[in-house]
C-alpha cells in the first residue's frame, strides 16, 4: 500500500487516544468561540477569483447548476459551485487556490462527485506536501450529485500557509468532482468519529433511511488491528425507515472499533448505532406482507446471485450476493444461510465482508477432501469446506486494486470463514474476470474453474492443489456472460452422458470436457425464461444430484418499502433428456417442495371449454401450486392458466411455445406437464423441463388462478392444487 495512502487510513481508522477529543469537539458546539468564521471561496463569483485553472473539466467559471448532461446537483449553496462535469466525465483538469493561513481549527467544504483517491478529490497541501484529501462519494453508474459537507481538523496545522486543489483527474463513469464553499471555522460540520464496543451481543444496529442518496462509509476494525473486519456504505437516519444489522455473531468477545463520517445533523442517528441481541423490527421478520414464505430471502437488505452452493453431512449451504444495510446493489457481502432441506433456512453471519480486497463478489462452493490441497484442512470426516469468490478489488477504499480470484476456507465444517494467507489464487487476467466455479474432476485428478473473461468469453484454468492454476482453453456462449457453471450430466434413457456449460442468462451449451477444453456439440440453447439469472448448482449434492438454484432478479418490482428486497428461484433439479432428436436440459422443482404440501385438490380426465365452471373459480389466494398434465391434441388453440388475471401461463399450439412463459419443449407423448409455483410476490411455471419465473402481486379481487381454453375445449388427464405450507410458520 503507497505510504500516502496508508496514512489516510490510518486517519481513517483514529488511534483511540484521539476519539475522546474528537467526540468532545463533535458534541460540543459550545467549545466554539464567538469569532466570525473565515470565508476563503463560495465561487459566487463570475470568475475563479485568483485560482489558477488548468485544463477544460472545471470550465471557465463557477458554474450555476448542472452542465449538458448531467444529473440534478443539489446540496450547493448560494447559486455557484465549481463543477468539473464541463465536457462531461472525460474532461481533466484542476485548480488552485491563492495561498492563506490556517487561522481556525477546522475547515469546513462542500464535496460531491467521483469516489477516486488521488484522481477526483480536494488536496490540502501545506509544505509542498498533501496533508488532507477527500473525495466525493461515487464510484459506479447511478449514485448522486449531491455535495456533502466534510470538515478536516487542522489543529496541528495552526498557523501555517496551505493552499488548495481540485483535481478531476478521472476519465469514464463519474470523473468528475463538484466544490463548494471553503470555510475556516471553530466549528466543523462532519467528522471522523468512531465508537468501541466490546461485541456481548450479536448484532450492531443501524437505524437507516431507503433514500440511498446520503449514504456514508464506515469501517469496522477488530481488536485494534490494521486492517478492517469489514467496511459498508449505509444510509444513517435521524428517522428510519428501518433498522438494519451487522451480524457480528463471529466475533463475540472481541472488541470493535466503528469508525465513520458523521455530519452533525445525523448526531441523533449515530448516539443509536449500538451492540444489541435483537434488532428492531425483528419480531415482524418473516411476517411481512410482502415476505415470500417458500422462497428465499433474507432478513434485511437487497440479494443477488447464489453463491458457494455446497451440501455437506446432510447440510445445504445457500450463501448470496448480499447487501445487509438497504434494497438496492452495494456492499458485495456473501450472505450465509443452511438448510437440512432446501426451504427451512436458518441465516447465519455473512461469509466474507468487504474488507481491503473490496467487494466480496460472486463464487463457488465445494468439499475439499483432506490431500487434495496444497494447505491443510479441517473438517468432518477430513474434509473441509471452501469458497472461491472474485474480491472485485477495484470498489476496495485502498487505491489501485484490481479484480482478482481467492480462496476462504472453513475450520469448523462450514460455521465460519478464513480467507487463504496465499490470495490471490489467480491474479488479474482481463477487464472483467470473475465468477469462478471450482470443481473437481475425477478422470484427470485436478481442480478445474471456469472462470468468466469478458463478453461472451470464459476460461478454464486447472490446478492439483487449488493453489496454483493455469489457463488450458478458453470457451464463449454467445449471446450470454457471467456466472459460469459446468457439470456433467447421464443422458437420461440413453448412452453415455455430456457436459453443460451454463451461463447466466439461463443460456447453456452441450459438448464434452476432458479436464482441459470444452467442446460445444450444440447451443446455445434457453432454459431459464423471465427473471431466473446467475444461478449456479451445488457441489457434492447427495445422490448424484444437480440442484440449481437461481436469482430472481427484476428490479421493477423491487419490494419498495419493505426491508428486504428480492428472492431466490425454487431449487430445482436438473437432468438431460431426449426431445425428438435432441438433447436438452430438463428442470423439476426439487421433491423437497412436496413436503411443503398442505391439503389438495384433484380432479381427474376431465374436459374444459371457455364458459364452464371453473373448478378452482373458489380457490383463495396466498401460496399454492398448480400440478397438471393436459393433452396437447386437445381441440383448443390455447390452452392453459391465468393467474390473478393478467398472467398467463397457456401453451399455443399454432407456435408450440408457452405464452407468457417464452417458450417450452416439445409435449412428451402427447401431453404437457405443467407445475405452477405462486409464494407472495412470485410466479414459476416448470413446463416439459423449461422454467420461467416473475414477480407478481397477488391483487385482492382478482382471481388467483383460472384455467384457460382459447377456441376449443381443453382434456385433462388430471389436476391438482396443492396449498404450499409456510417455511416459517
Ligand atoms: C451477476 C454479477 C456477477 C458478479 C455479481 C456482483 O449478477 O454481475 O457477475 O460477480 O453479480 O454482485
Amino acid at each position: 500500500m503507497p505510504a500516502f495512502y496508508a496514512a489516510i487510513l490510518r486517519i481513517m481508522m483514529m488511534p483511540n487516544r484521539l476519539l475522546p477529543i474528537l467526540a468532545l469537539a463533535f458534541l460540543s458546539p459550545a467549545l466554539a468561540a464567538d469569532r466570525p468564521d473565515l470565508p476563503i471561496a463560495d465561487f459566487e463569483g463570475s470568475d475563479f477569483g485568483g485560482w489558477k485553472v488548468k485544463g477544460d473539466a472545471f470550465g471557465k467559471a463557477p458554474t450555476k447548476g448542472p452542465v449538458e448532461g448531467q444529473m440534478t446537483v443539489e446540496g450547493f449553496l448560494g447559486t455557484g459551485f465549481i463543477n468539473g462535469y464541463h465536457g462531461g466525465d472525460d474532461s481533466t483538469g484542476r485548480l488552485e487556490s491563492p495561498p492563506f493561513k490556517i487561522e481556525r481549527k477546522y475547515l469546513n467544504f462542500l464535496i460531491g462527485g467521483g469516489k477516486f483517491p488521488g484522481e477526483t478529490c480536494v488536496n490540502l497541501i501545506v509544505d509542498g506536501k498533501v496533508v488532507r484529501t477527500a473525495t466525493g462519494t461515487n464510484d459506479r453508474p447511478g449514485g448522486s450529485e449531491r455535495l456533502q459537507w466534510e470538515s478536516w481538523d487542522l489543529g496541528d496545522l495552526s498557523g501555517k500557509s496551505a493552499t488548495l486543489q481540485v483535481i478531476d483527474e478521472r476519465k469514464g463513469s463519474w470523473g468528475h468532482l463538484t466544490v463548494d464553499h471553503f470555510v475556516q471555522s471553530d466549528e466543523g460540520k462532519a467528522f471522523t468519529l468512531a465508537k468501541e464496543f466490546t461485541i456481548n451481543q450479536r448484532y450492531l444496529v443501524w437505524p437507516v433511511s431507503k433514500d440511498a442518496s446520503e449514504k456514508r462509509r464506515f469501517i469496522m476494525t477488530l481488536d485494534g488491528e490494521e486492517m478492517p473486519l469489514l467496511y459498508s456504505d449505509i444510509h444513517l437516519s435521524n428517522n428510519p425507515d428501518f433498522w438494519v444489522f451487522t451480524d457480528l455473531a463471529n466475533y463475540q468477545g472481541r472488541k470493535l472499533t466503528v469508525t465513520g463520517k458523521i455530519p452533525a445533523k445525523l448526531a441523533s442517528a449515530w448516539e443509536k448505532v449500538a451492540i444489541s441481541a435483537t434488532y428492531p423490527g425483528e419480531e415482524e421478520t418473516y411476517k411481512e406482507p410482502l415476505r415470500p414464505q417458500y422462497h428465499f430471502s433474507s432478513r434485511r437488505g437487497w440479494i443477488n446471485d447464489p453463491n458457494g452452493l455446497v451440501w455437506k453431512d446432510g447440510t445445504w449451504h445457500l450463501c448470496y450476493q448480499h447487501n445487509p444495510y438497504n434494497h438496492g446493489w452495494d456492499n458485495m457481502h456473501w450472505g450465509h444461510a443452511t438448510s437440512p432441506d432446501l426451504f427451512h433456512w436458518t441465516e447465519h453471519a455473512p461469509a466474507l465482508f468487504p474488507d481491503e480486497e473490496g467487494y466480496m463478489y460472486s463464487g463457488s462452493g465445494f468439499v475439499v477432501p483432506s490431500g487434495s490441497a496444497g494447505f491443510p484442512v479441517k473438517g468432518n470426516g477430513g474434509s473441509a469446506i471452501a469458497f472461491a469468490y472474485t474480491a472485485e478489488g477495484t470498489r476496495s477504499y485502498l487505491p489501485g486494486r484490481k479484480t482478482e480470484q481467492g480462496l476462504a476456507i472453513s475450520d469448523d465444517n462450514g460455521k465460519t470463514f478464513r480467507k487463504f494467507e496465499g490470495n490471490p489464487v489467480v491474479p488479474h487476467i482481463v477487464a472483467e474476470n470473475r465468477d469462478p466455479k471450482i470443481f473437481w474432476h475425477e478422470t484427470t485428478k485436478d481442480w478445474v474453474m471456469p472462470l468468466y473473461y469478458d463478453r461472451n468469453e470464459y476460461g478454464i484454468l486447472v490446478s492439483k492443489d487449488l493453489v496454483k492454476w493455469k489457463e488450458t482453453s478458453r470457451y464463449d456462449i454467445p449471446t450470454d456472460s457471467e456466472c459460469p457453471d459446468l457439470f456433467e450430466l447421464p443422458v437420461e434413457g440413453g448412452q453415455g452422458s455430456r457436459w453443460i456449460a451454463w451461463a447466466a442468462q439461463g443460456k447453456y451449451m452441450i459438448g464434452s470436457f476432458d479436464g482441459r477444453e470444452f467442446k460445444a456439440e450444440s447451443g446455445p440453447h434457453q432454459h431459464y425464461f423471465g427473471s431466473a439469472y446467475a444461478g449456479q448448482s451445488y457441489d457434492n449434492a447427495p445422490d448424484k444430484r444437480r440442484v440449481h438454484f437461481g436469482w430472481m432478479r427484476d428490479t421493477g418490482a423491487g419490494l419498495n418499502g419493505a426491508p428486504f428486497n428480492l428472492q431466490m428461484t425454487l431449487p430445482m433439479d436438473f437432468t438431460l433428456r431426449k426431445s425428438g432428436d435432441k438433447l436438452r436440459l430438463w428442470a423439476e422443482p426439487s421433491v423437497e417442495v412436496e413436503k411443503l404440501r398442505g391439503e389438495t385438490e384433484q380432479w381427474k380426465d376431465f374436459t374444459f371449454s371457455d364458459g364452464d365452471t371453473d373448478p378452482l373459480a373458489a380457490f383463495k389466494g396466498g401460496q399454492f401450486e398448480v400440478e397438471a398434465v393436459i393433452d396437447a391434441d386437445s381441440a383448443a388453440s390455447g390452452m392453459g392458466f391465468r393467474i390473478f388475471g393478467e398472467h398467463l401461463a397457456v401453451w399455443k399450439k399454432a407456435d408450440q411455445s408457452f405464452s407468457g412463459a417464452g417458450g417450452a419443449q416439445a409435449p412428451v407423448d402427447g401431453k404437457l406437464h405443467v407445475r405452477i409455483f405462486v409464494d407472495t410476490v412470485s410466479l414459476e411455471v416448470f413446463v416439459n423441463g423449461t422454467y420461467v419465473s416473475k414477480y407478481i402481486r397477488q391483487t385482492p379481487g382478482l382471481k388467483p388462478v383460472r384455467i384457460v381454453a382459447e377456441g376449443g375445449e381443453v382434456k385433462f388427464d388430471s389436476l391438482k392444487i396443492h396449498r404450499i405450507k409456510s417455511v416459517w410458520k
